[in-house]
């Protein structure tokens, strides 16, 4: 198999174990500082790792729950095996499962698929972004006041949201078409990857979040870096991802606004 084939299974077994939960129910527990985590999660991040390790049992897997990898890793999996738990717990079939390959640092491949609605997004690296089987591209709008931007919110109540409210402020000056936050940071990203936004952002993601949308995204043209317009590292860290003509323009607003880092607060 290769490592899009795995990806996909990966993504398919762990989909059917999360619509599994949703019907059944399932029980969810707050983490601290961090939103929910449910049985559900992991559940689906077991049957990802042991997709993946049946197939290639010596690669590294880092997943949100229960899988801590070297990020420096030779050959490192990045999984998000339930992105907008929240919604989940809240019955909202906005949700996703996220399974990205990376080598040597580099994104070779990536799946983000929300079963409740079977939605599916992929790519591989130089072979384009793939929506539900059709190839996609962002959006080609030049100015903030053509396009609708998505935003997220970390689980801080404190400095970090108050940060997001004033960059959401500032956009809404230069007149977009307005602000979405579904709670999904992968779907948010495949969103910018269909033309949907012009533009994401959010101040505090995790790798596992970002790692198979941000390669979506870039295959659908876009641009993801930090807010303060750096390259992208595995780590937690402020993301901007957009369809590349607006980048500078929303960087400069978000950038305005982006915090050190630690600052999240309970809230
Ligand atoms: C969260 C979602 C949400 C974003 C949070 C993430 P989780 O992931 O992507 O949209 O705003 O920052 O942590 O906790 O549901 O896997
Ligand atoms: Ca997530
Ligand atoms: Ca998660």
């Amino acid at each position: 198999m290769t490592e899009i084939e795995i990806a996909r299974l990966a993504a398919r077994k762990a989909g059917g174990v999360l619509l599994d939960y949703w019907q059944r129910g399932f029980t969810s527990r707050e983490k601290t500082n961090a939103g929910f985590v449910t049985d559900a999660d992991v559940a689906a991040e077991k049957v990802i790792v042991e997709t993946i390790l049946a197939e290639r049992p010596e690669h590294a897997v880092l997943g949100e729950e229960e899988h801590t990898a070297d990020v420096a890793a030779e050959h490192l999996w990045i999984v998000d095996p339930l992105d907008g738990t929240t919604n989940y717990a809240h019955q909202l079939p906005h949700f996703a499962v996220s399974v990205a390959y990376y080598h040597r640092g580099v994104a070779q491949c990536g799946v983000v698929w929300n079963p409740a609605r079977d939605d599916w997004y992929e790519a591989t690296r130089g072979g384009g972004a793939w929506h539900n089987g059709e190839r996609v591209q962002v959006s080609n709008a030049t100015r903030l006041d053509q396009v609708l931007i998505g935003v997220g919110f970390y689980y801080d109540r404190g400095a970090m949201m108050e940060a997001t409210l004033a960059a959401i402020a500032d956009l809404f000056r230069q007149q977009i078409h307005g602000i979405r936050r579904f709670g999904t940071a992968a779907l948010d990203l495949c969103h910018v990857a269909c033309g949907l936004y012009g533009a994401f952002f959010e101040y505090q993601l995790s790798p596992w979040d970002f790692a198979a949308a941000r390669l979506i995204l870039e295959e659908a043209g876009g641009t993801v870096t930090t807010c303060l317009g750096d390259p992208l590292p595995l780590e937690k860290i402020h993301v901007l991802g957009s369809n590349g003509a607006l980048h500078p323009a929303v960087l400069e607003i978000v950038q305005r606004h982006v915090l050190g880092g630690g600052e999240a607060e309970r809230r």
